[in-house]
């Protein structure tokens, strides 16, 4: 399973990329309001991502809410970068537009995914990726991992061949609150998470690797002194 970072601070997606395990960055319009963007700057902010990024895909995700205007939007973000993904909400308007995008060789992610049915729509209009969502179920005393499970074996069901660009469709764990949830997509085989910063240093830290690093240290403190 690979690793996106899921958030539009350029500090926390600049760290996460010097780890070496970062695959891509996904964004919303939340995400950027919390950096305190101003409408103005949106675009360039972007492009500053996927310049960051080199060449890793960065979802950039429209707030149109016709068709005509989601495909302007996707056209003019996709034409910034050539890392640049164009995130659409399912909808009617969303699966039209990720059609006429996809035809027009724009990769689409498929967000705000909280049914398998919703899935199989998504990639049969053309979805490079598919984001089915964890967290918000579970703030609903559902079960988003039960929920991403269905999306994996109905997506797996069937080769997407023709269907996009890439001829492929990919999952994108969305909605990813702890490390648990990484543990469980990635045993359902999921393809992708998109983690907060905060839960990556989460999936990163383990307390008997601290105090095993302390120990070696100590340890070879005695051998230098020797
Ligand atoms: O990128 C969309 C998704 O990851 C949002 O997560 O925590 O706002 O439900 P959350």
């Amino acid at each position: 399973m690979k690793f996106f970072i899921d958030t539009a601070d350029l500090a926390e997606i600049a760290e996460a990329k010097s780890w070496g395990c970062l695959a891509g960055v996904t964004t919303n319009p939340s995400l950027y309001a919390k950096t305190g963007g101003k409408l103005a700057d949106f675009e360039s902010h972007m492009l500053k991502i996927a310049d960051l990024c080199e060449g890793l895909p960065v979802s950039v995700e429209t707030t149109a809410s016709t068709v005509e205007g989601m495909v302007e939007d996707g056209l003019r973000f996709s034409s910034l970068a050539p890392n640049i993904v164009v995130k659409v909400p399912i909808c009617e308007a969303g699966l039209a537009a990720c059609r006429m995008l996809a035809d027009k060789g724009v990769r689409v992610n498929m967000t705000l995914v909280f049914s398998a049915t919703q899935a199989l729509l998504a990639a049969n209009a053309g979805a490079r990726y598919v984001s089915p969502f964890i967290g918000r179920f579970d703030d609903i005393a559902e079960d988003g991992i039960a929920q991403l499970a269905d999306v994996v074996a109905c997506l797996g069901n069937y080769d997407w061949s023709g269907k996009n660009v890439d001829s492929r469709v990919e999952i994108i764990a969305a909605s990813v609150r702890t490390p648990l949830h990484v543990t469980k997509a990635a045993l359902l085989g999921v393809d992708i998470a998109t983690v907060p910063f905060k839960t990556l240093s989460k999936c990163l830290k383990h307390p008997l690797t601290d105090r095993g690093i302390a120990l070696f240290e100590a340890d070879w403190k005695k051998v230098e002194q020797a």
